[in-house]
């Protein structure tokens, strides 16, 4: 029975993490979060009345609330999921990255430092910071319609992965302060021997996810009868991971993996954004079906700069030592994730039009803008 500090933990994979080690596991979890506009305690309904579970409104870059969170609830792990995560954000304002995901996992780090030098040897060799990281840090991948234009044409297959070994080439605002980050707690390791454990993961989908990233985006835009933005040709490549799956993954890690360690973690789904959306058109024109069909609402805007082409992740480490594989099919788990959304429209509407925020603010109504 373990106590874990969660940090990130109102968030769309934080969320899924602690409501899979209450479920499943009789581990604690302490959840510490600054509740940004992508934190949602809503997202914790099912699990925040358990004993084993204890919310700390806190901001990662704050030492002082940090130092006192350790000390009250002594931890015996941190999994570390508190980051600004959007990349469209990061381009029109790339503070907020560098604030929380670069000063704030230094600013964990030190105080984690501190009180594990703190702990008896047994307790701190048993220690574990595990930081949560993305496979955007590698940079882009070799895309299959680019090699089949060059002269030496590769086989699909032979199209290189994401290792554990591929060096960093973060080329967003948002990747690069994720690489800083990863950086920072490898050397806190090296340096101070804190035993911290990293993992780099795909792009994950599934319930709780705050609909500005493109699968929540695009399901509700559909049932909206809005335009289905998609960047460019949409042919970028992205390798999906359902999200309760990565939280299995990240238990297994924290609990499992060995010090010193980093760890890729990926769906083995690897779709272009365009045969994403179209089977999500496809799901509603089954499950809710209209006149005409959904995909007639795609529409084609202008690329994100600096795209990346194409992530893809091996994970074959994580089913070779942790003994992990994901258990959903990007079909099954798209599936699920659009019933969800269609289950769950009281959440959807209340992080849309921001009235979750404005509850635990104690405001009173606006709109999804602000103005009353
Ligand atoms: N979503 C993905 O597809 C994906 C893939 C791989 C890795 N990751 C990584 O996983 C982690 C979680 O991602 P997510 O999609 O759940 O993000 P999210 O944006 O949904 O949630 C982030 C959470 O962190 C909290 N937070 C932000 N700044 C904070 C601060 N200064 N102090 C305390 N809390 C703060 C927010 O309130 C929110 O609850 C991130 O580190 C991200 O880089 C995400």
């Amino acid at each position: 029975m373990k106590k874990i500090l969660v940090t990130g933990g109102a968030g769309f994979i934080g969320s899924a993490v602690i409501r899979h080690i209450i479920k499943n596991t009789s581990d604690s979890v302490i959840n510490v979060d600054k509740l940004t506009y992508a934190g949602n305690l809503e997202s914790l309904i099912e699990v925040d009345s358990c004993e084993r579970y204890a919310f700390e409104q806190v901001d990662i870059c704050n030492r002082s609330e940090l130092d006192r969170v350790f000390s009250d609830h002594k931890p015996d792990a941190v999994m570390h999921l508190a980051a600004e995560s959007h990349v469209d954000r990061s381009i029109t304002g790339p503070a907020a990255f560098i604030e929380t995901n670069i000063i704030g996992t230094y600013t964990l780090l030190e105080a984690t430092r501190e009180y594990w030098n703190t702990l008896e040897q047994s307790a701190k060799t048993e220690f574990r910071f595990h930081h949560i990281s993305t496979d955007e840090v590698y940079g882009d991948l070799p895309h299959p319609d680019d090699v089949e234009a060059s002269a030496e044409p590769l086989a699909n297959e032979k199209l290189p992965m994401f290792l554990e070994t591929t060096s960093y080439e973060p080329s967003s605002p948002y990747s690069a302060s994720k690489a800083a980050s990863d950086h920072l707690v490898r050397a806190w390791l090296r340096t101070y021997s804190l035993p911290t454990i990293v993992t780099n993961c795909s792009n994950n989908y599934g319930p709780y996810h705050f609909p500005e990233k493109l699968i929540p985006l695009i399901i509700l835009n559909a049932l909206e009868g809005k335009n289905l933005p998609i960047y460019g040709k949409g042919d970028q490549i992205r390798d999906w991971l359902f999200v309760e799956d990565h939280a299995r993954a990240l238990y297994k890690v924290v609990t499992e993996g060995k010090v010193g360690e980093t760890y890729n973690i990926g769906g083995h789904n690897e779709k272009k954004n365009l045969e994403v959306v179209n089977t999500i058109c496809e799901i509603l024109d089954t499950l809710v079906p209209k006149e005409s069909a959904y995909a007639g609402q795609i529409r084609y805007v202008q690329d994100r700069p600096g795209h990346d082409r194409r992530y893809a992740i091996d994970s074959s480490k994580m089913q070779r030592e942790l003994d992990w594989m994901p258990e959903e099919t990007f079909e099954t788990g798209l599936r699920k994730t659009v019933q969800w959304y269609l289950d769950n429209s009281t959440w959807c509407k209340n992080v849309q039009d921001g009235s979750y925020q404005r509850e635990r603010l104690g405001l009173e109504a606006t709109d999804s803008k602000g103005n009353e």
